[in-house]
């Protein structure tokens, strides 16, 4: 399995939108997980003209990996964004952001479990990691952390650093330098400079595109060869590379430092 978590850093707007268009867009199957502590927005935007039951989602789901019967219980946990093909399922986040205090105990077992999952690539849309509670325990098992982040201009750009460095603080030693990445949203500063002056690589990029962006909010319709849905299938490419690369490398440092077994007559 693969994990991918997209965080955002405060005045960034666009984590859950791309977290989305990722979803809907990708070849391969895919679960979109809605661990936003401040809570999920797709019952109440893309997903709010249909009558859902609103009693299943993240938190359930986070109860039974600590109770170690997750696997049984995710199927009722889901929506299927495709229905019936079940290639594009969602995990509805909180409905009450007092209740991520709670969720703080079982990051580490919903990591596992997401984890464990085969053939299947997780997102998980982990929100601000300026809101309380951020999800570090899951960020620090996804073979990728995507920093969304809006290149409009220094305002925009320059609490990105905080939150490179409040990863660096929280997550385990060398895990900024293999597995973050910057998601660009829209125009401004150019990458390389962006990308530069954070220390971290571009990995993607999605147009700022508000006809598109506002349907995936639920607001209207949005179109399957709009820019937004365009790029972010483009986007699978270089993000399934960088991981697939990231593998290899963590592979082959693995091997050059495991001891070498005498070989006997
Ligand atoms: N690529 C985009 N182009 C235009 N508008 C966008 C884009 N992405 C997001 N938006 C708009 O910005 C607003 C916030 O988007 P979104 O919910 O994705 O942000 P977020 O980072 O998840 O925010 P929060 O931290 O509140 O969860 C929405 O109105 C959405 O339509
Ligand atoms: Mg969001």
């Amino acid at each position: 399995m693969t994990l991918i978590a997209i965080v955002s850093a405060k005045g960034s707007p666009g984590a859950s939108t791309a977290a989305l268009a990722f979803t809907l867009t990708w070849p391969s199957p895919v679960l979109l997980a809605e661990c936003d502590p401040a809570g999920g927005d797709l019952l109440a935007g893309y997903l709010a003209r249909y009558e859902l039951p609103a009693n299943r989602g993240v938190l359930p789901l986070a109860s039974a990996a600590l109770r170690g019967t997750a696997e049984a219980e995710l199927a009722g946990n889901l929506i299927d964004l495709d229905a019936p093909r079940q290639q594009r399922m969602a995990l509805p986040g909180l409905t009450e952001p007092a209740q991520s205090a709670t969720l703080d105990l079982a990051w580490t077992s919903l990591g596992e479990f997401f984890a464990r999952m085969a053939a299947q690539m997780v997102i998980a849309d982990c929100g601000r990691l300026s809101a309380a509670h951020p999800p570090w325990a899951l960020l620090a098992k996804a073979d990728l952390v995507l920093l969304a982040l809006r290149p409009h201009s220094l305002r925009t750009v320059s609490p990105a650093m905080s939150a490179v460095t409040a990863m660096r603080r929280q997550l385990p030693a060398g895990f900024v330098e293999n597995s973050l990445g910057l998601l660009l949203i829209g125009g401004g500063i150019g990458g390389r400079e962006v990308s530069r002056h954070l220390g971290v690589p571009v990995v993607a990029s999605l147009p700022w595109d508000t006809a598109t962006a506002g349907a995936l909010c639920g607001d209207g319709r949005g179109r399957r060869r709009a820019p937004l849905m365009r790029r972010s299938a483009a986007a699978y490419e270089s993000i399934t590379a960088l991981i697939a690369a990231r593998r290899m490398d963590s592979a082959l440092s693995r091997r050059d430092t495991e001891p070498l077994t005498p070989v006997l007559p």
